[in-house]
């Protein structure tokens, strides 16, 4: 049976007037333990007898949560639990990794698989590969674990989500993840030039490109994620108008909010 007819069939005891039961949720968000409902503002105030219900439809999950905005430097996610209690660590799985996080404390965006799958099948062999904004591995570690002769260079600048890299890439057994922490705009002599480097930072990395541009051997290829408008993906390259690079493709990743894209180009500085 679907989401909504279930959810709507266990409320039907709880006097929702039937203009607010045609606002529940077609579906949810599943994160390991938890389960992720975004919910119209107007079942707000019934956002406890909401989330009970689920939880009792689903017993498998440990809390419902409302997902609400990820902000600051450190991309932390706000996260309300509407039903049940919100583990301090979680373990998912994807691409054939693991990775551990605190949901409180740590972001983790699953409309990013794709992309993922996509680096994976673009890194050939050998290469160095700097992922300068490296969160809890979330780009490193698939990489580093289909390409046991890729060397990745992890920066991470939160010293809460560079302790859960660390524990991501004990999990994963890979040591040619070297993890390095601090400020990637400052990328010393630790890190060596690269064949990829990875700018991962969502609103935007532009602050970063000057540090990508030291650490990119001469034909290195950059991804560079960054918000654009829908249908005028190619103007995220207005970001690198004091360099000289050549676009090699600009793909869509994900819808970030009404008609603006997050975006990845491809690109090699000239
Ligand atoms: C959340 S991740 C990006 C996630 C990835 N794009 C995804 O959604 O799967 C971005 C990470 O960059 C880190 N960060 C922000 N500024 C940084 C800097 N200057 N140097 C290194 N890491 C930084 C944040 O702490 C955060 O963990």
């Amino acid at each position: 049976m679907k989401f909504k007819t279930q959810l709507t069939a266990k409320l039907l005891a709880s006097n929702l007037p039937a203009e607010e039961v045609n606002l529940l949720p077609a579906s949810y968000q599943q994160l390991g333990e938890i389960c992720f409902l975004k919910l119209n503002t107007k079942l707000h105030k019934h956002k406890k007898i909401i989330g009970k219900a689920v939880l009792e439809l689903h017993p498998q999950f440990k809390a419902v949560c409302l997902k609400k905005n990820i902000s600051g430097e450190f991309r932390k996610p706000e996260v309300e639990a509407i039903a049940g209690s919100l583990p301090n660590d979680i373990l998912i799985k994807e691409n054939n990794c693991v990775f551990r996080f605190n949901p409180k404390e740590i972001m983790y965006s699953q409309g990013n698989h794709q992309e993922k799958k996509r680096l994976i099948a673009d890194v050939k062999g050998n290469e160095i590969i700097v992922d300068m904004f490296a969160g809890i591995g979330y780009f490193s570690i698939p990489i580093a674990k289909t390409h046991r002769d890729a060397v990745v260079y992890a920066i991470e600048k939160n010293a809460g989500a560079f302790r859960y890299l660390e524990e991501n890439i004990r999990l994963n057994y890979l040591p040619n993840v070297i993890p390095v922490f601090g400020d990637c705009g400052k990328a010393g002599p630790k890190i060596p030039k690269a064949d990829r480097v990875v700018m991962g930072l969502i609103p935007s990395c532009k602050n970063f490109i000057s540090a990508a541009a030291r650490i990119a051997k001469p034909d290195a290829i950059i991804h560079y994620h960054g918000l654009a408008k829908e249908k005028k993906e190619y103007a995220l390259l207005n970001d690198f108008k004091d360099f000289k690079v050549r676009l090699l493709k600009t793909t869509i990743i994900k819808g970030y909010k009404p008609h603006v894209n997050h975006v990845v180009l491809d690109i090699k500085f000239i």
